[in-house]
């Protein structure tokens, strides 16, 4: 993809990675796409670099636009590999250049590149870079989703350059979110930015609604979001500020999600007269065997859901493997805000579902007590058992529900 100009004077000028399935584990379907932006002015200068295996496009891409040797500023946002791995690469041609990024930012940098040839300047929220006709005021956000995280807003033009937020992980000849929903629909953008959030972007609400309170309190117009992934925001750049503030204050379906795993299919027996149960008090309920599905996929529709029910049979008295990876994983992006439970099959001294429920204690969610075990297969009056605990359980998330 060649370079495509988003405002006066600045263009995109990444690359689309068609083919990726597997980023750091999470999948990608849709493949991504590592944007970076520069600025043709009186002092040329580039926001962000791709991933090392993509340096050749983004350097024909400026090539097609200027001498990368004229290149001025370099402002890193984000040293993740994806991001700032081209750098040697741009360093090589743009020798003069000084790097603009966050003091955390070059400590990360130092560890992974030789930086004693190149000339930084250390920046913090609400310094200034001049680039002739614009200013570029940096904006940092640590933790959103590394410590070294900033922004770079551009005056002149209400556009944030975002980083990782408001992205998503989409490669698409299209650039703008408007030509995306000529070519696919709205529908299928949101769940790329709720897939991207949930798996990303979970462990940060908190920071999220702060960062964007204070983007409110300094009073950024912004009319144009560009982020390091996916397309551009400029049909209506509020639309994903929303979906931002909404999923931070644990905007979900109302919905139940069945994950589970199962050994000798007793477990899996289990999970129909559950969701009978579930549907009879008219709660939307769906079902997700883990090892038939990748954990990035099972993580989303859990952020979707406003309640999970997690089935494991018990395996040497613990749960089993992958609904023990699963619920470790979950702990790790820190969910809030969801009602859960448990239930499981055993063959002789059971235990799995009081382990799973330690687990979902420790993430500090709602658990309703007690689940429901059986031995070996369910018998008639198990699945009695089950339906009714269904049924009790989708009752509670109506309730638990209402709060948000
Ligand atoms: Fe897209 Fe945090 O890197």
């Amino acid at each position: 993809m060649g370079a495509v100009e988003i405002k006066p004077g600045i263009y995109w000028v990444g690359a689309v990675d068609w083919s990726i399935r597997d980023f750091h584990g999470y999948i990608t379907p849709n493949g991504t796409s590592y944007n970076n932006y520069l600025i043709l002015d009186k002092h040329v200068t580039l926001v962000d670099t791709v991933k090392h295996d993509f340096s050749h496009y983004t350097i024909d891409n400026i090539r097609a636009l200027t001498d990368p040797a004229k290149i001025e500023n370099i402002i890193i946002n984000h040293i993740e590999n994806d991001h700032a791995t081209s750098i040697e690469h741009i360093m090589a041609l743009a020798r003069a250049a000084v790097i603009h990024i966050t003091e955390r930012g070059k400590k990360g940098l130092d560890r992974f590149f030789d930086t004693s040839k190149w000339k930084f300047r250390i920046v913090k929220t609400g310094d200034t870079l001049n680039t002739g006709t614009k200013t570029i005021t940096f904006l940092e956000t640590p933790m959103l989703h590394w410590p070294d995280s900033m922004m770079s807003y551009v005056k002149e033009d209400k556009l944030l350059i975002s980083q990782d937020a408001f992205g998503q992980h989409l490669a698409s000849s299209a650039r703008f979110d408007d030509e995306y929903c000529d070519q696919c629909s709205t529908v299928e953008l949101e769940h790329a930015v709720r897939d991207y959030y949930a798996n990303i972007l979970m462990p940060f609400g908190p920071l999220i609604k702060a960062k964007l309170a204070e983007v409110q309190k300094l009073g950024l117009e912004i009319d144009m979001i560009a982020p390091d992934h996916g397309i551009i925001w400029r049909r209506d750049p509020g639309k994903i500020l929303k979906m931002y503030l909404d999923m931070a204050n644990g905007k979900a379906d109302l919905r139940v999600v069945i994950i589970y795993d199962t050994m000798w299919q007793s477990t899996e027996y289990m999970t129909t007269p559950i969701l009978e149960g579930i549907r009879a008090a008219g709660v939307d309920v769906e079902v997700i065997k883990l090892r038939a599905t990748p954990t990035s996929i099972a993580i989303k529709r859990f952020w979707e859901s406003r309640a999970m029910l997690v089935g494991t049979p018990t395996l040497n008295n613990i749960m089993f493997p992958s609904v023990a990876e699963f619920l470790s994983h979950l702990r790790g992006l820190r969910p809030k805000d969801r009602i859960v439970g448990a239930f499981g099959s055993y063959g002789w001294g059971g235990g799995a579902v009081k382990e799973a429920y330690g687990e979902l204690k420790k993430m500090g969610l709602e658990a309703v007590e007690p689940g429901v075990e059986v031995l070996y297969r369910p018998s008639a009056e198990d699945e009695k058992k089950c339906f009714e605990f269904g049924k009790q359980f989708a009752e509670k998330v109506i309730e638990y529900h209402k709060k948000f």
